[in-house]
């Protein structure tokens, strides 16, 4: 059983492989968190420690008794009014204007098999792999009732949480912030890692103590934004990526985000993820319900690799579906680096034949191939090809690159509309904007409304019926703006603060939609790169363009702070030319493929372009990552040096039967006189011998995971060394 319950303490206690997760519904009917951490075999509800502490109230029904104070004791979701001066999980108004809300524990169910959710994205689960515990908590006065759903995955050591608040009473309330998961932990000291950045920069990681003070992170773009990824880590202070205790959080969720940290004035660290309270606002009516995302929880005592493994798995089985989730990713050729809006169909049909000859799987057509769309003003909403470009038509297009022997990818940005385009002339109504504003423009388009079902229907069907007309295997899913100007033409007054987030229930809605019924077609998301690389997305389409920034040398550090909660096979990496088009750098084909060849391969360049020797080298490129990409895409992923402090990054990746290992080494400048960098290796069997296939010679795992690597020695900037190793 990975859920108990004991009648006589109230004490649950969920069990992973590794792991126990505990809490107490006590004598007060409080719901409190006991622990979180390394599998234990006891109950721990001897460390709550009580004391009349000043200016910490009491709860009613504590009566005289000055030493329960909730501003204290650890609590698995804690609620504004209830004298917990920290940071809250609960925010409701009440009928009377009152914000309280004070849930007690009422009852609770366990069952076989993981809770689902209701038009939201989660954490998948066969019968025999999970376990759900449902507490039910109710405000007395009120009669709002909180559902806290956990979902254990006993083998996976992930355990899932969010909350159903439910207006079980008479009067109206309005739910002004919910959050999906708290943690209180009474003893340590954290650090917070996390992931911040920008367009064309994303996931750098920053770790820093959490102290005295509330930091808050998230997102109010109406995206989970470049800015901030909505997923993070507290560690212990020594933890690194080989040894000590460190607790994941990820979001499953595209939209607006909040994480708060705090260390609170007793020494004790909450840390909590879910939605943000910000432009937020749910009327609840009696009767009515409504369901707070979902966050996977996972901890391991055996440092940061270790937890990031336990996220890839849960991705790559739990949370990515549909036939391409196990299945090896096609190596593809972009039009966008290679032609941007400049393009006809014979240039994609050319790209495809020079892509057939170097061994590519399909060809993308990027923006630019319908309505008036030469630039970036016009034409989103529009999704009518343009015959002028596209001589013949799509149809056409596709099965001259069929003929060829490529499979045919194309992009679309349907969430968006143009202020010029035959959409916004009918329709101006569709676009997010508040009555009598002048709307933001942000690459000069406008954000649909996607709360309004006649809005997500136009949107489907923009993108069904170009699937149906021709043969289409892949699709990008763009989004190149963020929501501003909150006001819909739809919604009702009182409804308006939901906007954000029904924006996001309704893109999973078409996105739900448009997977099932075409379940063939492999979907990859985009928002100007990485600025919507989350689980919410990944549950919809199993892979992500990582970056808008193709520079090898910047990719080190994307991928690296990617790697911390996002599998290999999610991320979308191309080769591309040089100079690079962000940052204008030079880089030797080798590494812009070693690097690239970390995720799921593709080019991204006028391949007409290129040298005689170097079409040479991408066929010879491409052949290799078809032999190992099976190890590539869904082998485990060790991080080994890290560009954010080194002047070089490394990683190997052993295959999923440990026969195979590919290990990658990037120096970023070249140095003179310096020492020469060794490295070591992870998660070999210390036992085996491992042959070096290029070279032959032999190594024990031994060596290579204690003593390592010696890099050669190269008088290169940004070179790199990759081996591949085959265990006997
Ligand atoms: C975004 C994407 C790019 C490309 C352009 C097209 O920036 O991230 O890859 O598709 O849009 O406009």
């Amino acid at each position: 059983m990975a859920i108990t319950f004991n009648e006589t303490t109230r004490i649950f206690t969920l069990t992973t492989a590794h792991t126990t997760y505990q809490m107490q519904a006590d004598a007060q009917g409080y719901l409190l968190h006991l622990y979180y951490g390394a599998r234990t075999a006891g109950e721990m509800d001897y460390l709550l420690n009580y004391g009349d502490r000043g200016f910490s109230g009491n709860p009613n029904s504590a009566g005289s008794d000055r030493t329960y104070s909730l501003d204290a004791l650890p609590q698995e979701y804690p609620s504004l009014g209830t004298g917990d001066f920290r940071n809250y999980a609960l925010n409701i108004e009440n009928a009377d204007g009152s914000q309280c809300c004070n849930p007690v524990y009422i009852t609770h169910e366990i069952a076989a098999g993981k809770y689902t959710l209701k038009g939201l994205p989660f954490v998948r689960a066969e019968e025999n792999e999970a376990e759900t515990l449902k507490i039910i908590l109710e405000d007395p006065v009120t009669k709002v009732e909180l559902h806290l759903l956990y979902g254990v995955l006993e083998k996976e050591d992930i355990i899932t949480r969010s909350v159903i608040i439910k207006n079980a009473g008479k009067a109206p309330v309005t739910v002004k912030k919910a959050q999906s998961a708290c943690l209180d932990f009474l003893h340590g000291d954290y650090d917070l890692i996390k992931f911040y950045g920008r367009h064309a920069m994303e996931r750098n990681m920053e770790r820093m103590p959490v102290s005295h003070e509330s930091t808050r992170i998230g997102s109010r773009r109406g995206t989970s934004s470049h800015q901030y990824n909505p997923g993070v880590i507290l560690a212990g202070k020594n933890t690194n990526e080989d040894s000590g205790s460190c607790y994941g959080m990820l979001f499953v969720y595209s939209g607006n985000f909040l994480v708060e940290a705090e260390k609170d004035q007793y020494d004790q660290t909450r840390i909590q993820m879910g939605l943000t309270d910000e432009l937020f606002a749910y009327p609840l009516e009696a009767g009515a319900e409504f369901t707070a995302p979902e966050v996977i929880l996972s901890y391991t005592n055996k440092g940061l690799s270790r937890l990031s493994q336990q996220y890839h798995h849960c991705i790559m089985n739990h949370i990515c579906q549909g036939k391409y989730v196990h299945a090896n990713r096609p190596v593809l050729i972009n039009s966008w680096e290679a032609a941007y809006f400049d393009f006809t169909g014979d240039t994609i049909v050319e790209l495809a034949k020079e892509a057939k000859a170097l061994g590519i799987d399909m060809v993308v057509m990027d923006d630019g191939w319908f309505g008036k769309r030469n630039s970036d003003n016009c034409s989103l909403g529009d999704w009518k090809v343009n015959e002028e470009k596209i001589t013949g038509g799509l149809k056409h297009l596709v099965d001259e690159v069929n003929k060829i022997g490529l499979q045919f990818g194309i992009w679309f940005e349907p969430e968006m509309i143009s202020p010029d385009s035959d959409l916004y002339r009918a329709h101006p109504d569709w676009a997010i904007q508040i009555q009598g504003r002048e709307a933001t423009q942000s690459r000069n388009q406008y954000v649909l409304d996607f709360s309004r079902p006649e809005v997500r229907d136009y949107a489907y069907e923009c993108v069904a019926s170009v699937l149906r007309s021709a043969n289409i295997a892949y699709v990008k899913w763009d989004m190149n703006r963020h929501l501003t100007d909150l006001g819909s033409a739809y919604l009702d007054r009182k409804n308006q603060n939901e906007l954000s987030h029904r924006y996001v229930l309704g893109l999973y809605q078409v996105m739900e939609t448009l997977t099932e019924r075409f379940p063939q077609v492999l979907f990859e998301s985009c928002s100007s790169g990485g600025g919507r690389f989350d689980a919410g997305m990944l549950y919809y389409m199993p892979q992500t363009w990582t970056s808008d920034n193709t520079d090898a040398v910047c990719r080190l550090k994307i991928q690296h702070g990617t790697s911390f909660l996002f599998p290999t096979v999610t991320m979308g990496a191309h080769v591309s030319a040089c100079p690079n088009h962000q940052v204008g750098r030079t880089t030797p084909l080798a590494t812009r493929f070693a690097v690239a060849a970390a995720g799921n391969l593709g080019y991204e360049l006028d391949l007409k372009k290129l040298l005689k020797e170097e079409k040479k080298e991408v066929r010879e490129q491409i052949a290799e990552y078809k032999r190992r990409r099976r190890t590539v895409q869904f082998g485990t992923y060790y991080r080994l040096a890290d560009s954010f402090q080194e002047n070089q990054s490394a990683w190997n990746i052993v295959s999923e039967d440990g026969m195979e290992v590919i290990f990658t080494h990037v120096q970023i400048l070249a140095r003179s006189a310096y020492r020469v960098p060794v490295i070591r290796l992870k998660g070999l069997d210390p036992d085996a011998v491992y042959t070096d296939c290029e070279t032959g010679q032999e190594y024990g795992g031994d060596e290579l995971m204690y003593a390592g690597i010696r890099i050669p020695r190269i008088r290169q900037d940004f070179s790199s060394t990759t081996m591949v190793l085959r265990k006997s």
